[in-house]
C-alpha cells in the first residue's frame, strides 16, 4: 500500500485554500493509501508567534482536521514535537545538506528579505520538512504547488543520503490537486490565499468563519470592470476567475457547467452571493463539528497522543537505523 506524509503549520487560521488544497484530498485519499498528517509546529517556530497563541491554534487546527474527516481509524493525525525522531533526523540530515541548495529555495529568499531577524530555523525549514517525509518512507506527498520545491529538495536529500550511506530513504513525490491548487486571495487575486497575510478579514475565507462573515468577505471581494463571468488566465480578470474557480472547486462541475449556473446572473454581485452560498454550505458541518472537539480538550489530547504514539513506531526505528548507517553507536 502506498504510504502518504503531509503536514500543515499551526499558523494564523485555517482558510480555504488549505481546504480545497490540501484538506480535502487528505480526505479523499484515506481508503486507498496509508496515511500520516502531522500539525508541524517545529516549522512554525521559524516566524515571529506567541507561544500561548501557538499552544491554542494547535489545539484548534487538530480539531479542525478531524473534523474535516481525518478518520483516527484510517490515518495517524499527530503534532511532530510529539515525535522527537523529527528534529533528531533533522541534525543528522543538515551534516549531509549543501547550504547552497536550502539559499536557493524560493520560499526561504522571499522570507529572508521580509523577516527583520531570520534565524537558523528558516534555512533549515525545508531540511526538517524533508525529515517529516523521509522517516516515514511516503511516496507521495500532497501539497499545494507552492510547496513543491521543498518537495523535490527532500528528493535530492534522500538521494544523497542514499548515494553517501546505501540504499535506504524512498524518494518522494509531490502530488498537487489538479482543481484549486491555488486558491487566491480575495481582497487581491494576484497573491495566493495566505493564513499568515496580515490582515485575514476580507482576504481569506477561515474554515471556521461563520456564515455572515463569509458573505461580507465575498461581498468585498475583488473583481474587475469587465462584467463578464467567465474562466480567463487574463491577470486584470483574476479576481473574476478566482471567484469561479473555487465555485468549481467545491461542486466538482466542468468549466462549462460552472459558467453556465452563472449565465442568468445580473451581475458580479449575483456571483459573490452565489459563490459565498455553496462555500457556506460546505464549511457549515466542519464548523459544528470543530465545536465538538473545542469543547473537549481531554478526548482532543487523547487522540492526538493516540496518534503520536502510532507515528513513533514508524519515525523511532527509522532514526535508529539512519543513525546506525551513519556510524554513530546506537543501541546503548
Ligand atoms: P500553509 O497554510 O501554507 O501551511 O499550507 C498548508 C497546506 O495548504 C499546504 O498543502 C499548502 O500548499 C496548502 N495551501 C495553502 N494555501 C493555499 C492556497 N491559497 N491554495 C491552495 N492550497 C493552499
Ligand atoms: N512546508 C509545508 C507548508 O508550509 C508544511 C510541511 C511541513 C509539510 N512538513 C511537511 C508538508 C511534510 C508536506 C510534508 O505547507
Amino acid at each position: 500500500m502506498k504510504r502518504v506524509f503531509s503536514g500543515i503549520q499551526p499558523t494564523g487560521e485555517p482558510h480555504l485554500g488549505n481546504y480545497l488544497g490540501a484538506f480535502r484530498q487528505w480526505v479523499e485519499g484515506q481508503d486507498q493509501k496509508e496515511n500520516f498528517f502531522c500539525i508541524v509546529d517545529l516549522h512554525s517556530l521559524t516566524a515571529p508567534y506567541d507561544p500561548e497563541g501557538l499552544r491554542e491554534r494547535t489545539r484548534k487546527l487538530a480539531a479542525v482536521l478531524f473534523a474535516v474527516g481525518i478518520s483516527p481509524e484510517k490515518s495517524t493525525l499527530f503534532i511532530q514535537s510529539h515525535v522527537s525522531a523529527h528534529a533528531e533526523a533533522c541534525w543528522l540530515l543538515n551534516c549531509i545538506t549543501p547550504i547552497g541548495w536550502l539559499q536557493k529555495m524560493t520560499q526561504f529568499k522571499e522570507k529572508f528579505t521580509k523577516q527583520e531577524s531570520v534565524g537558523m530555523g528558516l534555512l533549515d525549514y525545508p531540511v526538517l520538512m524533508a525529515c517529516d517525509i523521509l522517516l516515514y518512507d511516503a511516496d507521495e506527498v500532497p501539497v499545494g504547488d507552492d510547496q513543491k520545491q521543498h518537495v523535490e529538495l527532500a528528493r535530492n536529500i534522500a538521494g544523497r543520503f542514499n548515494h553517501l550511506y546505501g540504499d535506504f530513504f524512498v524518494p518522494p513525490e509531490p502530488v498537487i490537486p489538479k482543481i484549486a491548487a491555488r486558491v487566491m486571495g480575495l481582497d487581491d487575486p494576484a497573491t495566493k490565499m495566505s493564513k499568515s497575510a496580515a490582515s485575514i478579514r476580507g482576504h481569506a475565507i477561515g474554515v471556521l468563519d461563520d456564515p455572515k462573515e463569509i458573505e461580507r468577505s465575498f461581498k468585498r471581494a475583488k473583481t474587475d470592470l469587465f462584467n463578464e463571468i467567465r474562466f480567463s488566465d487574463d491577470q486584470e480578470r483574476a479576481g473574476v476567475n478566482n471567484l469561479l474557480s473555487i465555485y468549481q472547486a467545491i461542486t466538482g462541475k466542468g468549466r462549462e457547467e460552472v459558467e453556465a449556473d452563472f449565465a442568468n446572473a445580473r451581475g458580479y454581485g449575483d456571483l459573490k452571493m452565489g459563490v459565498a452560498e455553496i462555500v457556506i454550505e460546505a464549511l457549515r458541518p466542519i464548523r459544528e463539528e470543530s465545536d465538538k472537539y473545542l469543547n473537549d480538550p481531554v478526548a482532543l489530547d487523547t487522540m492526538l497522543a493516540k496518534g503520536a504514539e502510532q507515528a513513533r513506531e514508524v519515525a523511532m526505528p527509522k532514526l535508529r537505523e539512519m543513525q546506525e548507517k551513519m556510524g554513530l553507536l546506537v543501541g546503548m
